[in-house]
């Protein structure tokens, strides 16, 4: 395959003043792309704020002979976030590509230690930070009909204890995914959105102590991560509103998929019924993966018009 190239292209990594989001920016300028680099530059929890670290990224990247700038504004703001597109937009004239990686872990368990505050803010970066960075770019890149996507979702998703502001906030991460995905790929625009579930040694991996950390980063440092972040930014990015789970030099799709399952019509069913139907529900020896919340509904026998439901979702 011939090297795949950003040259013209326009990007904003979040986030990127170290760890997983500095690879992606590095990445994407040493291929070509004008890299807007943003950071708060606060410390792993969110508090305080540093233009340095986002300067340093950007510093770097110039020093390699590439083009970038640096941002420090917060994602966790409305204010921020147009603010990050407005310097990117002033300074290039478009956005072709978005990566939101900007993340903090902040409401650790147990659940009722976890403080409203908190929770305020694990959603706030990473949900929040992703809605209003995607809000505004999604018209200007509607309207050019061309945009690459890449949110940052977790592991932790698939569970990490009660401290549960952190996955909550990835799973909405994974819902904007594929709403923005579906409306897309509805009116065939090419605009992909996709998301990846990050492994890699970082600042937030240094909590756990020296010897995991080594091992981290040796077998998962960040570098290894950008590749397929790469190849989503890229004009051949091969999917669109999907999850991939990436780590040391290797990455696998994370599905969304429904079973067979139990299809019954009777509306007077019991909960003995559920109770004898279970394992048929459970059982995922046959399973469908829907595209869109109305082919769910579908696979149920019904004579609703789901597709005068479509119209509906814009
Ligand atoms: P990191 O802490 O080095 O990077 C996060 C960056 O986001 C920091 O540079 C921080 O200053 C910045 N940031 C925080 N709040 C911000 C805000 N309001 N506005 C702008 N920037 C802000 O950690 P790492 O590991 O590189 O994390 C990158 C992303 O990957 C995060 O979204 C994280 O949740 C996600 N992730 C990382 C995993 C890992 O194994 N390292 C695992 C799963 C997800």
């Amino acid at each position: 395959m011939d090297t795949l190239h950003f040259d013209g292209r326009v990007a904003i990594v979040t986030g990127a003043g170290g760890g997983l989001g500095r690879a992606y920016a590095t990445l994407l300028a040493a291929r070509g792309a004008k890299v807007l680099v943003n950071d708060l530059g606060g410390n792993f929890q969110g508090e305080g704020a540093d233009l340095s670290h986002a300067e340093a990224t950007a510093q770097a990247i110039r020093d390699l002979g590439g083009e970038a700038l640096a941002n420090g504004d917060s994602v966790a703001t409305t204010q921020g976030a147009e603010s990050i597109v407005a310097q990117a937009m002033e300074a290039w004239g478009q956005v072709d590509i978005l990566i939101n990686n900007a993340g903090v872990v902040v409401g650790v368990g147990p659940l009722w230690n976890v403080t409203d505050e908190q929770w305020n803010t694990d959603i706030g970066v990473a949900a929040g930070g992703t809605f209003r960075l995607c809000r505004a770019v999604w018209k200007h890149m509607w309207d050019r009909d061309y945009g690459r996507i890449i949110n940052v979702a977790s592991g932790s998703f698939f569970g990490m204890g009660s401290g549960v502001g952190y996955p909550a906030a990835k799973g909405a991460v994974w819902g904007i995914t594929r709403g923005l995905a579906s409306a897309s790929a509805a009116t065939g625009k090419n605009v992909r959105v996709n998301a990846i579930m990050p492994i890699a040694a970082s600042r937030m991996t240094t909590l756990m102590g020296e010897e995991i950390e080594t091992a981290m980063q040796r077998d998962f440092p960040a570098d290894a991560v950008a590749p397929v972040v790469g190849l989503l930014a890229h004009d051949t990015a091969p999917s669109n509103g999907e999850m991939f789970s990436v780590g040391g030099g290797g990455f696998a799709r994370v599905m969304l998929g429904v079973t067979a399952g139990y299809r019954g019509t009777n509306k007077q069913w019991t909960m003995e019924d559920v109770a004898n139907n279970f394992e048929r529900a459970m059982d995922h020896s046959e399973f469908f993966q829907p595209a869109d919340a109305l082919e769910d509904a579908e696979a149920y026998e019904s004579g609703v018009n789901w597709n005068a439901f479509r119209a509906f979702i814009g």
